[in-house]
C-alpha cells in the first residue's frame, strides 16, 4: 500500500491544509479532521525516487494526538477536567472513587444496582494469592514500594494466563476488576514489608479505600476508619483516577498495543509513574519541603530554581498552562485533613512557596502553576503515610483509568502496534576494525550528562 492510499478523503474544501514544498515547488493539499492532520499524508510529499517521503518530528507528542478517546476531556488554558464530560469537582464532590471508575469503564454514571453489582465484584477479588506474599517477602527491607508494584503488578500475568485472552469481553472485564481490586492490597502490602510488619488480609465489610487503610495500619482488632480521612483518600483516588494521555497512560496503551496480557502493560504503566516527573514527583515535593524548612529559606529556593540548578517539584504541567483543577480541590481537602490530623508545618513552606511563585515572572512567564502533586504529599505525610508511599497511592488512583485507556485502545479499529519512527543520527555504513587496530579513548563514549530535575 502506498503512502497516499492512506490519507483519508478531504470533508471540505475548506477543511484542508496547502502545504507547497520549496524543495520541488510542489504543492499537496491535505485534509484537516477534528483540528488535526493525518501525519501519514506527509509522506507523499517527496522529492523524488528514493526519498521516503516528509515526517514529522515530535519526540514528546507536544503536538501530536496519538489516539481518539472518550473518556478524559482536558481543556489545558481554562484549568478544565472532565471525567465523561463530567466537571472533576462535580465527581469529587458527590462520587465515591468505585462510582468514578465504573463511569471510566463505561462511560455512564451507574445506577444503584449497577454500582452494587460492580462493587460487589471488586469486593471479591481484593485478596491476592499467597504467593504474592513470598514474592513481596523476597524484596530487600528498604525497596521502594513502586518497585515492588512494578513487580508485582506484572507478576499477576502469571496467575492469571488466561488474561492473555481479553478478546473476550467478560474475561477481560474480570481481569479489570481484579487489577482495581489488587492494587490497594499490593501497595499494602508493599509498606508492611518494609516495616517489617504481618500483612493484613482485606477486609471486605469496608469501603475501597478503608480497607486500604486497614490493610495499612491495622495491628489487632477490627480497624476503624476515621471517616474524615477515609473521605479524603476516596477523593484523591478520584482527582488521580485518569488524566487522557499522560506519561503512564501512553505506556499502558503503548505495551498494550503490542496485544500483552493487561497485568503486564499494568507494569509498565506503574514504572512510568514511578518517575520524578510524573507520579513520582508528590514524593520529590515532600523531600523539596524538607530541604527548604522554612518559610524563610523559600526566596533562595527559588532563586536557585530559576538559575536552572533544578525544578520547582509540584509546579508546571504539559497540558495545564492555567491553575492544575485538581490542586484547587486538593487545597479543599487538606484542611478536612488538617482539621482531623492537625497543620502539618510544611504547609506554611508550600503556601509560602506557592505564593512567591505566583508573583515571579520568571513562573508567570513560562505559565508554571502548582499540579495535582503539590499538596498531595503534605495531606499523605498528615495522614501518617511515608513519603516513599505516596506515588502507590496515586497508583491506586489511576488503575481504572489505565485500564479504560487500554481497553478504548483494544477496541478501537485504528489501533495498531505503537512504533514511531525515527531520525537516524548514526554512522553511515563502515568496515568492521579488527580489536588490534581500534584507537579511540574512553573520551569518546561519555555521554551528556542528562538535565537537571529535583533539588536532591
Ligand atoms: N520548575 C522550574 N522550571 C520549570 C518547571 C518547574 N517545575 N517546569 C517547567 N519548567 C520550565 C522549563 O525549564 C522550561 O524552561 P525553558 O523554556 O526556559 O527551557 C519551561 O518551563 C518548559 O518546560 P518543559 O520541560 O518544556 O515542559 P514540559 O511540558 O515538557 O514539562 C513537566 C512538564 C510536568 C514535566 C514539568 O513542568 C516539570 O518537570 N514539573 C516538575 C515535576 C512535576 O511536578 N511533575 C508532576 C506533573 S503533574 C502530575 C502528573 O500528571 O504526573
Amino acid at each position: 500500500m502506498s503512502a497516499e492510499d492512506d490519507v483519508p478523503a478531504m470533508s471540505s474544501p475548506e477543511s484542508t491544509l496547502t502545504v507547497t514544498d520549496n524543495r520541488t515547488g510542489r504543492s499537496y493539499e491535505i485534509p484537516i479532521e477534528e483540528g488535526t492532520i493525518r501525519a501519514s499524508a506527509l509522506r507523499q510529499i517527496t522529492t523524488g525516487e528514493g526519498d521516503p517521503g516528509l515526517m514529522s518530528f515530535d519526540p514528546a507528542f507536544t503536538a501530536t494526538a496519538s489516539c481518539h478517546s472518550a473518556i478524559t476531556f482536558i481543556d489545558g488554558d481554562a484549568g478544565i477536567l472532565r471525567y465523561r464530560g463530567y466537571p472533576i469537582d462535580q465527581l469529587a464532590e458527590r462520587s465515591t472513587f468505585l462510582e468514578v471508575a465504573y463511569l471510566l469503564m463505561n462511560g455512564e454514571l451507574p445506577t444503584p444496582e449497577q454500582l452494587a453489582e460492580f462493587t460487589d465484584t471488586i469486593v471479591h477479588h481484593t485478596f491476592v494469592h499467597e504467593n504474592i506474599k513470598k514474592f513481596v517477602g523476597g524484596f530487600h527491607h528498604d525497596a521502594h514500594p513502586m518497585g515492588i508494584l512494578v513487580g508485582t503488578v506484572g507478576a499477576l500475568s502469571t496467575f492469571y494466563p488466561e488474561a492473555k485472552n481479553f478478546t473476550d469481553p467478560v474475561n477481560r472485564r474480570l481481569q479489570m476488576a481484579r487489577l482495581i481490586a489488587k492494587m490497594p492490597t499490593l501497595a499494602a502490602y508493599a509498606f508492611r514489608h518494609s516495616r517489617g510488619l504481618p500483612y493484613v488480609y482485606p477486609d471486605n465489610e469496608l469501603s475501597y479505600p478503608a480497607n486500604f487503610l486497614s490493610m495499612m495500619w491495622k495491628m489487632s482488632g477490627r480497624y476503624e476508619p476515621e471517616p474524615v480521612l477515609e473521605h479524603a483518600l476516596d477523593v484523591l483516588f478520584i482527582l488521580h483516577a485518569d488524566h487522557e494521555q499522560n506519561c503512564s497512560t501512553n505506556a499502558m496503551r503503548a505495551v498494550g498495543s503490542s496485544r500483552v496480557d493487561p497485568y503486564s502493560a499494568a507494569a509498565a504503566a506503574v514504572a512510568a509513574l514511578y518517575g520524578p516527573l510524573h507520579g513520582g514527583a508528590n514524593e520529590q515535593v515532600l523531600r523539596m519541603l524538607r530541604e527548604i524548612g522554612t518559610v524563610d529559606a523559600v526566596p533562595a529556593y527559588v532563586g536557585r530554581v530559576k538559575k536552572g540548578e533544578f525544578r520547582l517539584m509540584g509546579f508546571g504541567h504539559r497540558v495545564y498552562k492555567n491553575y492544575d483543577p485538581r490542586a484547587k480541590v486538593v487545597r479543599q481537602i487538606a484542611e478536612d485533613v488538617f482539621g482531623v490530623t492537625g497543620l502539618n508545618p510544611l504547609l506554611e513552606v508550600a503556601i509560602e512557596l506557592e505564593r512567591i511563585a505566583l508573583a515571579d515572572d520568571y513562573f508567570i512567564g513560562k505559565k508554571l502553576y502548582p499540579n495535582v502533586d503539590f499538596y498531595t504529599g503534605i495531606i499523605y505525610e498528615a495522614m501518617g503515610f511515608p513519603v516513599e508511599m505516596f506515588t502507590g497511592l496515586f497508583a491506586i488512583g489511576r488503575m481504572p483509568g489505565w485500564l479504560s485507556q487500554w481497553e478504548e485502545g483494544l477496541l478501537d479499529p485504528e489501533q495498531k502496534i505503537a512504533r514511531p519512527r525515527q531520525i537516524y543520527t548514526g554512522q553511515d555504513e563502515r568496515p568492521y576494525v579488527d580489536m588490534a587496530d581500534r584507537r579511540h579513548t574512553d573520551h569518546d563514549l561519555v555521554e551528556p550528562p542528562p538535565k537537571p530535575i529535583g533539588g536532591d
